[in-house]
C-alpha cells in the first residue's frame, strides 16, 4: 500500500490525476465510481478539467460500487441519482456509459450476476475509486463480509445507517436496511485502488486498514493483499497512523 497524507484539496488533484492519465492513455478506460462524501472534491475537480481542459469521458465506462435496495426511484439519496448529480451528467460520458447494481429488480440475485458480467465484459476496472466506512467497510461489505466475496445483497449495519442518516434528513428510519453491493473479492479485481479517507471518525478505521491484522471483522484489511493500493489521507485520518 502507498499512502498519501496531503490537505484534501492536494488529495483530490492527485486522485484526479490518477484519472486523466487513464482516460488519456487508456482506449477503453473503465472507471469504478463510488459514492460518499469522500470523493465530491475528486468529482469537482474532475468536472472541472473537463470544462476547462477538455478532458473528455465520451470512450470511458463507469460502475459504480453499489445501490441501495427499497429506495424510490427517484429518490435524490438513490446512488445512481447521486452519482448522475456528482459525475455523470457533468461530464461527457456516452449514453448508457456509467452502470449501477440493479436494486430495484426484482430478482436481486441475477440482477447481481449481471452486473459482474456486465463488469467482466468492460474489461474489468482499471482504476476504483474507493471511500471507507467509520466500521471499515467499504462499498457496503459490511464486517464480518467475506474477503472473496462477489456483488449480492447486504444488509446495513446499524452504524452505516446511523453514519448515512445525514443524508435523510437526519432520519435513521428513512435509510434503507438492504442494498446491493460489489463484493470484496469484485473490488479486489480492480486494476488500481485509489481509496480517500478524511477526517477524525476514519483514524481507527485507517489505522485498521493499514496496520491491522486482515480481517472479515475490519473489510478494507483485504486492500493489504492488494498490488497496487493508493491510500489517499489528511492528518485527521492519519493521526492513529
Ligand atoms: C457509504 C458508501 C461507501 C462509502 C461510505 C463512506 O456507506 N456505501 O462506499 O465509502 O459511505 O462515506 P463518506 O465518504 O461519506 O464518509
Amino acid at each position: 500500500m502507498e499512502v498519501v497524507i496531503a490537505d484534501e484539496y492536494t488529495l483530490a488533484e492527485l486522485a484526479a490525476d490518477a484519472i486523466e492519465a487513464l482516460l488519456r492513455t487508456e482506449a477503453a478506460p473503465v472507471i469504478g465510481l463510488a459514492t460518499g462524501s469522500s470523493p465530491l472534491r475528486i468529482y469537482d475537480e474532475l468536472t472541472t478539467r473537463h470544462k476547462n481542459e477538455g478532458l473528455s469521458f465520451a470512450r470511458a465506462q463507469a460502475f459504480m460500487l453499489d445501490e441501495y435496495v427499497g429506495i424510490a426511484d427517484d429518490h435524490p439519496q438513490r446512488y445512481r441519482n447521486v452519482i448522475d448529480a456528482e459525475i455523470a451528467t457533468r461530464v461527457d460520458f456516452a449514453e448508457g456509459a456509467v452502470h449501477g447494481p440493479e436494486g430495484s429488480a426484482d430478482d436481486l440475485a441475477a440482477a447481481s450476476a449481471d452486473y459482474e458480467r456486465k463488469i467482466a465484459e468492460a474489461g474489468g476496472i482499471d482504476l476504483q475509486i474507493l471511500g471507507i466506512g467509520s466500521d471499515g467497510h467499504i462499498a457496503f461489505n459490511e464486517p464480518g463480509s467475506s474477503l472473496a466475496s462477489r456483488t449480492r445483497v447486504k444488509s446495513l449495519t446499524h452504524q452505516t445507517r446511523l453514519d448515512n442518516a445525514r443524508f435523510f434528513d437526519g432520519d435513521v428510519e428513512q435509510v434503507p436496511k438492504l442494498c446491493l453491493t460489489q463484493g470484496l473479492g469484485t473490488i479486489m479485481e480492480a486494476k488500481h485502488i485509489v481509496l480517500v479517507a478524511t477526517g477524525g471518525n476514519k483514524a481507527e478505521a485507517v489505522h485498521q486498514m493499514v496496520e491491522g491484522p486482515i480481517s472479515a471483522m475490519w473489510p478494507a484489511t483485504v486492500l493489504q493483499m492488494h498490488p497496487h493500493v493508493t491510500v489517499m489521507l489528511d492528518d485527521a485520518a492519519a493521526s492513529r497512523l
